[in-house]
């Protein structure tokens, strides 16, 4: 006799709760009371009841992690409260300084703060809301007010709770990470990221899968979540409140603490790192939080940070690294970067086996010889460096290096130095080297955005002689036959680079005269130019003089832009492109300048302000007419400075330029408001 409907579902429940519970003991309190067969026993008579009752099923089954996705992208979501970053302490006396501006904004200079201490993980900031007890939704960082909805991905990580304990109202933050080991597992497993090339560390590769579209590939990933705060919050104290979201079913790190004072944390603070290796995750500091989440509020935030956090970081990683070669690459002007080629180190959580260095005065002034051993350095997100040379591990063969004679990309190209001391290929006309790179430069998505314009690719049209220039590119639609016999493209990867090449027709003009690859001409610089000069004629016949009239431009950006627009070569080819480009002919004028009390000023700010942000300061000084530039000149009316200024302001004094502190800025703003107000009354009869 079958089981009545009433049962089935009263057992489902059941078991729900069962496995919930086993979750919770399992991932919040690592205090399991089941063994993984019994769990698996469990799951799979859910699973079997729920499969013969289809319309018992429910997205809050533990069953039920992987849904599908409805087609399109990742939609936004606006974040309730803010997600904030973290200010940076990169020393103890940095750390120490924080603990006392916090016991001086609390009136208690002569006694201890207390402070909660948690390893500063290495992954990706999440941000989970729970409605009544229920998973809602869940959303990536983004730029702190708005980010992407996650929720069907982050509902595949298993230490995650669909539901918690108690049916409360809670927006959860933590940080979603893949343990080191399995970071190796994926690695071994071949899988990669959505370039084909393997994940550089265990947060890429987070970070890759919390963001795909189909989240049953987030599902096949091994991905976990560490909460570390969470709101409203019902306790005093933060400890405690960690307490109670773990007693929720959330995964709390076990290796927080509260710590009584600045010392203690201190020694927290190299414990961990000690411990760093034995961890199953990677970290990359510690994080201090005031323990009295009461004072919290009257504490507030500066800028983008809480001023009752801190992240004290770890000190970059350094390891030692043979250098087995040094090569040198020709870049897009020419210029010749010596590159040692090492025995593959693990630094700072990547493998390393390239690192520039830089130039022939570099290699010098470090001593650096082919065969050495040398300190290399990375540190979070920052590209490699070698620290110095082991002298004492130099063998007898140890070379030194010198500039080649010709272009080491086989053009015969005669090296020259020039006076700014880099060495360069003079053969800017034909060497493949430089027009690579061009190519590659030209076809960013910062620039022209041409996608599918790959490294490989761009080798065999310079190869094939398809390209000899950018602008040539432009022609490759009428040789679409042609291409398709170049092996390895198939008829519907040259029909994407066509349409994509196409597209590019379309880009404005800041974007082009990115593409152009001027050089010291940035994206910043260009979309400068392009809002200063208006057109592109403008820009092509502008003489140094007037350049130089154009604030944050300065005589060798100047110099730069001059020589290469009188270059015969570059002029031709840009001749070319004004046929295909719209941006580069059209003659919009430049954009007005604000006018208001202001007006023809100019100000650089520097420093940290306290009660507005730099981004708040600026916008209120150009919205009374004023300009608001990065570098100091002779030209610049005053700058800004507010705490730890650093060289902008010494370069102020040492330019006769007025510098003002926040409370001279806070009278100069009152002034001008004033004066634009009485102006806009006299203009409104
Ligand atoms: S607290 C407003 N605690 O670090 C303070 N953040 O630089 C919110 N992070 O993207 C952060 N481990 O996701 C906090 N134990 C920890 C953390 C942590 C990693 C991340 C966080 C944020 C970044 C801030």
């Amino acid at each position: 006799m079958s089981e009545s409907r009433d049962d089935v579902a009263a057992r489902v429940s059941e078991l729900r709760e069962q496995i919930d519970e086993h979750n919770r003991r399992y991932h919040a309190l690592a205090a399991p009371t089941v063994s993984d067969a019994e769990y698996d026993r469990l799951f799979r008579e859910l699973v079997e009841l729920e499969k013969a009752h289809p319309e018992l099923i429910s997205p809050l089954s533990p069953t039920q992690r992987v849904g599908a996705r409805p087609d399109g992208g990742l939609s936004k979501v606006r974040h309730d409260r803010p997600m904030l970053s973290l200010e940076n302490a990169m020393n103890d006396e940095e750390f120490e300084q924080f603990d006392r501006r916090v016991a001086k904004a609390l009136d208690i200079a002569d006694q201890a703060v207390a402070y909660y201490a948690e390893p500063k993980f290495d992954g990706v900031a999440v941000c989970i809301v729970y409605r009544g007890g229920e998973l809602a939704r869940a959303a990536t960082r983004g730029d702190g007010e708005v980010g992407e909805d996650i929720t069907l991905n982050v509902r595949t990580i298993k230490s995650v709770p669909l539901r918690l304990a108690e049916a409360v109202d809670l927006e959860v933050r933590g940080e979603v990470y893949i343990a080191r080991a399995d970071f190796e597992k994926l690695s071994a497993d071949g899988v990669v990221n959505s370039t084909g090339k393997p994940f550089v560390n265990p947060r890429n590769a987070a970070a890759g899968s919390l963001r795909q579209l189909d989240p049953a590939i987030t599902a096949a990933r091994p991905l976990a979540f560490f909460c570390y705060d969470a709101t409203p919050a019902t306790c005093e104290r933060h400890d405690e409140w960690l307490g109670r979201l773990r007693d929720l079913g959330l995964p709390v790190c076990r290796s927080g603490a509260a710590v009584a004072d600045a010392p203690a944390g201190l020694e927290y603070f190299r414990g961990t790192l000690d411990d760093r290796a034995a961890r199953e995750y990677d970290m990359d500091g510690v994080v201090f939080k005031v323990n009295d989440r009461g004072v919290w509020e009257r504490l507030g935030a500066r800028a983008r940070a809480p001023r009752w956090a801190v992240a004290l970081k770890f000190p970059a990683e350094e390891a030692e690294a043979r250098i087995e070669d040094i090569e040198f690459q020709v870049g897009r002007t020419g210029q010749l970067t010596p590159v040692a080629r090492l025995t593959p180190v693990f630094v700072g959580g990547v493998t390393v086996s390239n690192v520039s260095l830089h130039n022939m005065d570099e290699i010098k002034r470090k001593d650096i010889r082919k065969g050495d051993t040398v300190l290399v350095r990375r540190a979070g997100d920052v590209i490699p460096q070698v620290v110095k040379v082991l002298e004492d591990k130099r063998p007898d063969d140890a070379r030194r290096v010198s500039l080649p004679e010709r272009c080491p990309a086989g053009c015969g190209g005669a090296i020259e130095v020039r006076s700014d001391a880099g060495a360069y290929c003079a053969n800017t006309r034909t060497c493949p080297a430089q027009l690579r790179r061009r190519l590659e430069h030209f076809a960013m998505r910062d620039a022209m955005n041409i996608d599918g314009l790959g490294e490989k690719l761009i080798d065999s049209l310079v190869q094939e002689g398809f390209v000899a220039n950018v602008a040539d590119l432009y022609g490759l639609a009428s040789r679409r036959d042609e291409l398709t016999q170049l092996p390895g493209l198939s008829d519907i990867s040259v029909a994407n680079l066509l349409a994509a090449i196409e597209a590019s027709r379309a880009r404005e003009l800041h974007p082009c005269i990115y593409a152009l690859g001027i050089p010291e001409v940035g994206k910043t610089t260009a979309a400068l130019l392009a809002r200063e000069l208006g057109n592109f004629a403008a820009l092509r016949e502008a003489d140094a003089d007037s350049l130089v009239g154009i604030p944050d431009i300065g005589d060798i950006v100047a110099r730069r832009i001059r020589e290469y627009f009188d270059d015969e070569e570059n002029r031709a080819v840009i001749e070319r492109l004004r046929d295909e480009l719209p941006a580069l002919r059209r003659m919009d004028a430049p954009r007005p300048a604000t006018t208001g009390p202001l007006s023809g000023e100019t100000y650089v700010l520097t420093g940290k302000l306290h009660e507005m942000t730099r981004p708040d300061a600026s916008r209120q000084l150009e919205a009374l007419g004023a300009r608001v530039v990065k570098t100091v000149s002779s030209r610049t009316t005053a700058v800004i400075a507010g705490d730890k200024p650093g060289s902008k302001a010494d370069k102020a004094d040492s330019l006769g330029v007025k510098v003002l502190d926040e409370a001279a800025l806070k009278a100069l703003l009152a002034k001008a408001h004033g004066a634009q107000a009485s102006a806009t009354d006299e203009a409104e009869p």
